[in-house]
């Protein structure tokens, strides 16, 4: 029997999505198997250990964003360097003996790399991506510059910083802008989720407002062309022998797949699974997504999504998650079951890549004293 610490909520515009994931994944481990240790993160970053929560059995046909509770704050988690997780009690601490975390935060302070570096501080296993990749999946535009580097397809951008919008510089910005892709572009925040921050910009005039928008969410703005598209997604599972499963599409009824179309609108979008495409678009998508996958230092899974463009069919990759939507009724897992990997067997194999990963971090030498 493993002890499995389910790490969910967070200080993240995503928390409400990472409980209705986390509760999708404690309802579907195997309890023959695992013990389960639910610890929620309230939206300040304090970590609490909670009761099995009964929402994680609810079927999520019930809707997406129904009623889910608050982090109960009781009792406290602590973690020590190399020590691993312990829960405060009145008088002590007493360890939690956990023998690995499925970090189920999307965005910020989670799927950013910080969580990871902690769990490698306090030295327990952890499900996915490690503190490189997790960093890099997250940052749009160094993701973007390793598959450049690549030869991979990415969509053409220009980074903005806010000093790039001063009085000084920003007619400079918008004329570059103009140029490089003209009207309709799309603006997003560098490092940010869930389509917040994003639009679609027709006019000059409305281009810093978007930025602005985009820039309230991270340091960093993206400029893109506006490409009409379709929206293909590609599930990618392993360490260094990745596979990835045949691609789903996404159709949102809204103008593009923005945050209410992804989480607040019922009818927001359909999912197609498998995409409707050639086998050599198929193929060709697979394996873009393994390099990106592999340039990007992915480790455990990622969900890497692509553009097709209507008009020309081109295939452009635009970013990857790698702690994607996980309920029984999101992409990554659906695409999985679809491929005959049951959502059961999917948490099973991502558990043993996360111990496999640890094992093997720790073979490395690090102590060149004795050498
Ligand atoms: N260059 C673009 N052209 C047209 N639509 C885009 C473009 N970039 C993003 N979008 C739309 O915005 C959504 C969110 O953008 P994305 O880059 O995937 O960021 P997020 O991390 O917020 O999901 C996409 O799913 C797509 O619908
Ligand atoms: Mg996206």
């Amino acid at each position: 029997m493993k002890t499995v610490a389910v790490l969910y909520g967070g200080k993240s515009g995503e928390h409400e999505v990472s409980l209705i994931s986390a509760g999708s994944i404690i309802a579907h481990l195997d309890k023959t198997k695992y013990s389960i240790v639910p610890i929620g993160i309230t939206k300040e970053g304090e970590w609490y250990l909670q009761t099995l929560p009964q929402w994680a059995y609810t079927p999520p046909e019930q809707g997406l964003m129904r009623a889910l509770p608050e982090i109960e704050k009781t009792s406290r988690v602590i973690a020590v360097p190399g020590r691993g997780l312990w829960l405060e009690t009145e008088k002590r601490l007493q360890n939690l003996e956990i023998d690995i975390v499925f970090p189920v935060l999307h965005g910020t302070f989670g799927e950013d790399g910080t969580v990871q570096g902690l769990l490698e501080t306090v030295d327990l296993p952890y499900v996915g991506a490690d503190v490189l990749g997790s960093a890099v999946g997250m940052d749009k535009e160094i993701s973007k510059r390793l598959w450049l580097s690549a030869g991979l397809p990415i969509v053409d951008y220009i980074s903005v910083r806010r000093e790039d919008l001063s009085d000084k510089n920003y007619q400079t910005l918008v004329r570059k802008v103009e140029t490089r892709f003209g009207w309709p572009c799309f603006v997003k925040p560098t490092c940010s989720g869930s389509s917040v921050g994003t639009s679609k910009v027709n006019h000059p005039e409305a281009l810093k407002a978007a930025l602005l928008s985009a820039l309230r969410w991270s340091e960093r703005a993206l400029v893109e062309a506006f490409i009409e598209a379709r929206e293909i997604e590609c599930a990618v599972l392993g360490n260094e022998s990745p596979i990835a499963f045949p691609p789903g599409e996404i159709i949102p009824s809204h103008e593009f797949y923005d945050y209410e179309a992804k989480y607040k609108d019922p009818h927001g979008a359909s999912l197609l699974i498998p995409a409707p495409l050639s086998e050599e678009t198929k193929n060709r998508i697979m394996s873009i997504a393994i390099s990106a996958y592999k340039y990007a230092s992915i480790k455990g899974m990622a969900r890497v999504d692509f553009f097709i463009e209507k008009m020309t069919g081109a295939v452009f990759l635009n970013e990857i998650n790698t702690i994607p939507g996980f309920t029984a009724i999101s992409m990554y897992p659906r695409m999985c079951i679809h491929a005959g990997l049951a959502y059961i067997d999917l948490l099973d194999r991502l558990i043993e890549l996360g111990i496999e990963e640890y094992g093997a971090k720790r073979a490395l030498e690090y102590d060149f004293s004795t050498t």
